[in-house]
C-alpha cells in the first residue's frame, strides 16, 4: 500500500492548505456578513506546535511537497513568520506559499521572504475606492495597493492577483484590472464565484461566469489559450495580446478541474478535508492532542483521502453547501 495521499480514483495529493484563522479584516460580501462571523475558540485552533508537528509528518510521510496558508486572513495569525521559518527548515523543504488580502503587508513582506515564503497570492477586486469599500465593507484600497508593490519588491515573483467578479458591481472592472496587472507585471486569475458564502445566498445566475469574464476581457485584448501545462493548477491560462503575459481564469463552477485536484487541506481548528466542497471533515485534532502517533496520523489522513470524491458536484440536484463558509474552511 502506497504511503503517499491517494484518492480511489487516482489522484494523489501533494499541496497542503492550512488554514490559520476563520478570522479576518475586511468583510467581503461575497464572503460574510458586516458583523462577522462566531469565530473559532482559541483553544479549539491547532497551536504552532501542532501545526508543526503535522506539516512535517506530511512532508516526510505524505508527499506533500507544496505547503500554502490561507485563512480567514492569515497574515492575522500571530508569529506567522516564525510558523514559515520552521516549515522552511522541514526536509525535503516543501515549496510555502500565502493567500491574503494584504492588508498590513507591505511593512512585512521583506519580513516573510527572509522567514522563507516563497510565493504569494494576494486578492483584490477593484480598482476605485469606492467600489473596493462597497465589496469589503472596508476603505483599504490603498493598503492593498501597497501590498503589491512590496510583494514586487521583496522578490516574491511573480506576485498573483486574485480577483473575484460579481454582477453589477465590478464586473465592468474585468479590463482595467487586466491592465493593471499587465502594467505592474503581477499575474491575474479571475475565480468564479463559488457557493461557499456564509449567508448562502450564492445564485447561479448572479454569478460571472468564464465566458463572460472571456467576453469583457476580448473587448480590449486579443486571448489565445496557452498550451502550457496547467498542473493540477486551478488557473486556465490564456495568453494576452500574443503573450508573453498571460491571464488565468479559476472557473470551479462552469469548468471545473476536479478530475486534476491535486489538494488536500487542514481547517484551522484542525479537521481535514479533501475537498472545498467535502460534506464531512476528519477530526485530526481529537488524535493529536489525545497522544496520536504520527503513524496514527498519517494512516488516518491516508484514508480519508482514499475516500475522496470524483467532484465538487455543484452541478447535482441535490448539492448542498457545506456547512461551513470559505473563511473557515480555509480558501
Ligand atoms: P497557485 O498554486 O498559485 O495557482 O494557487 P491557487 O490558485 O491554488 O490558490 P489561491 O489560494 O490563490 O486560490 C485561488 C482561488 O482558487 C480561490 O478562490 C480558491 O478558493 C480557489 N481554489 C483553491 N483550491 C481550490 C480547489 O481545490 N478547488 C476549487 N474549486 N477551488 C480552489
Ligand atoms: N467564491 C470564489 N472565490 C472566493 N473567494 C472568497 N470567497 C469566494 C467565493 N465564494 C476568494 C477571495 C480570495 C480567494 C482566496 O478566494 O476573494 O481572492
Ligand atoms: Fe476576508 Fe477573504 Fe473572506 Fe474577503 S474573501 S472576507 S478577504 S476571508
Amino acid at each position: 500500500q502506497s504511503p503517499l495521499l491517494i484518492d480511489r480514483h487516482g489522484r494523489r495529493a501533494r499541496d497542503l492548505r492550512v488554514s490559520l484563522t476563520d478570522r479576518c479584516n475586511l468583510r467581503c460580501t461575497y464572503c460574510m456578513p458586516a458583523e462577522g462571523l462566531n469565530w473559532q475558540p482559541a483553544d479549539e485552533l491547532l497551536s504552532d506546535d501542532e501545526l508543526v508537528r503535522v506539516i512535517a509528518l506530511a512532508v516526510e510521510h505524505l508527499g506533500i511537497e507544496e505547503i500554502r496558508f490561507t485563512g480567514g486572513e492569515p497574515l492575522l495569525r500571530r508569529g506567522l513568520p516564525q510558523l514559515i521559518a520552521r516549515v522552511a527548515d522541514l526536509r525535503p523543504r516543501p515549496e510555502i506559499s500565502l493567500t491574503t488580502n494584504g492588508i498590513g503587508l507591505h511593512r512585512r513582506a521583506q519580513e516573510f521572504v527572509s522567514a522563507g515564503l516563497d510565493r504569494i497570492n494576494i486578492s483584490l477586486d477593484s480598482l476605485d475606492a469606492d467600489t473596493f469599500e462597497r465589496l469589503t465593507r472596508r476603505r483599504r484600497l490603498d493598503d492593498v495597493l501597497a501590498a503589491l508593490s512590496a510583494a514586487a519588491a521583496a522578490g516574491l515573483q511573480p506576485v498573483k492577483i486574485n480577483s473575484v467578479l460579481l454582477r453589477g458591481v465590478n464586473e465592468h472592472e474585468a479590463p482595467d484590472l487586466l491592465q493593471f496587472s499587465l502594467d505592474h507585471g503581477y499575474h491575474l486569475r479571475f475565480i468564479e464565484q463559488m457557493p461557499l458564502d456564509a449567508g448562502h445566498i450564492w445564485s447561479r445566475e448572479r454569478m460571472v461566469t468564464a465566458d463572460e469574464i472571456l467576453d469583457r476581457l476580448s473587448a480590449r485584448f486579443t486571448l489565445t489559450p496557452d498550451a502550457g501545462a496547467r498542473e493540477g493548477a486551478p488557473a486556465e491560462l490564456f495568453q494576452v495580446d500574443g503573450g508573453p503575459a498571460t491571464v488565468g481564469i479559476i472557473a470551479s463552477v462552469t469548468r471545473p478541474f476536479c478530475g486534476d485536484c491535486d489538494r488536500t487541506r487542514l481547517t484551522a481548528d484542525g479537521q481535514i478535508r479533501t475537498c472545498l466542497f467535502s460534506r464531512g471533515e476528519t477530526d485530526l485534532r481529537g488524535l493529536l492532542r489525545g497522544g496520536g502517533t504520527d503513524e496514527q496520523i498519517a494512516e488516518l489522513w491516508r484514508a480519508t483521502t482514499w475516500g475522496k470524491l470524483p467532484g465538487h458536484g455543484i452541478d447535482d440536484p441535490s448539492f448542498l453547501q457545506p456547512d461551513r463558509p470559505m473563511s473557515a474552511i480555509g480558501g
